[in-house]
């Protein structure tokens, strides 16, 4: 899989050194040297294609007993990027996410209709083995919920259901994932210890870095911050931002400004239907229909 080229490959070749010989012509190219912007679009190949497709709804429907709580969902969900889920409380969000790695079947009066397709594949068809697809799309909770254990095996916990690790190869596994959640060195003397003794944001980074232990390709997260205090959501957001070329990666958030600042696109619901998804930008900025303009203006919801 290619990296998406990042704003340091582009600055590289106005970086290279210049002989110092001519001061002036230097303060003069430096003057006129273009903005970053288009200094960047100069040096970079041209833009990478559309990523592929990670998982696409069609015609989707959902139901808890007759209530319909989703209608005729059409979404593309691209591949190691972010989309948020926006929209006011009981749209359907927290629906759709929980079926994209089937937790909804632990509802029993809940049901599905058309197609729901990871990279091609229908996860809906009962031959889609759930316990491989859980570990394939991970989920990160509102509320942090680290088991009653230590660190260590919180994280230790899933691998160690897949198959068989030497400790070397655990323990190894245990500190990438820390790592990568960016939770290591808050814990790395305390490894032993009950994860239950951690602050709620570390918790979450917890719970993250257990999620991304297993090897994902996507990780769900339902208002991962909501629980949290405004240091704890900063770090959670930074972490998305460090996670996003890595797992695609969809979060609900009720926080207009977190949506805009984490994510590549955007898809508002509302009452059960997704109204539109575009650009994060375009959402924010020229909207398609009314109801979002409305939403993310505040004036609503
Ligand atoms: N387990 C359930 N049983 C019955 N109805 C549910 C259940 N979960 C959610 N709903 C209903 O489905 C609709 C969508 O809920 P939800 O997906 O949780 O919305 P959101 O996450 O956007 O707030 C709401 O009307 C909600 O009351
Ligand atoms: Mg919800």
């Amino acid at each position: 899989m290619t990296t998406p080229p990042t704003a340091a490959s582009g600055g590289v070749v106005t970086d290279s050194p210049r002989p110092a010989t001519n001061k002036v012509a230097v303060i003069e190219t430096m003057t006129t040297t273009p903005t970053p912007n288009q200094n960047q679009t100069q040096n970079q190949p041209t833009p990478a294609a559309e990523p592929p497709v990670c998982i696409q709804a069609r015609e989707f429907n959902s139901w808890y007993g007759d209530f319909q709580a989703l209608h005729g969902i059409e979404l593309d969900v691209p591949t190691n990027r972010v989309t948020a889920f926006i929209g006011p409380s009981g749209c359907g969000k927290s629906t759709l996410l929980r079926w994209f790695n089937r937790m909804n079947d632990t509802i029993p009066s809940a049901r599905a209709s058309g197609t729901l397709d990871l990279h091609g594949t229908d996860l809906l068809s009962t031959r889609y083995d759930v316990v491989d697809l859980r570990r394939r799309v991970g989920m990160v909770f509102q509320k942090p919920n680290p088991f009653p254990k230590s660190i260590f095996d919180n994280i230790a916990y899933g691998p160690r259901l897949h198959r068989r690790y030497t400790r070397s190869d655990l323990a190894e596994l245990v500190e990438q994932s820390l790592r990568r959640a960016a939770i290591w060195d808050e814990v790395k003397d305390r490894l032993n210890q009950s994860a239950l003794g951690l602050s709620g944001g570390q918790q979450q980074r917890l719970c993250i870095a257990r999620a991304i232990a297993v090897g994902p390709e996507v990780l769900l997260m339902d208002e991962p911050c909501s629980a949290l205090d405004p240091r704890s959501t900063a770090a959670i957001e930074d972490l998305i931002r460090d996670l996003r070329h890595q797992y695609t990666i969809v979060i609900v958030t009720h926080n207009m400004q977190q949506a805009a600042r984490v994510s590549d696109r955007t898809a508002f619901f509302y009452e059960g239907r997704l109204v539109e998804s575009d650009e994060t930008e375009r959402i924010f900025t020229t909207p398609a229909h009314r109801e979002t303009e409305d939403y993310v203006s505040g004036r609503f919801g």
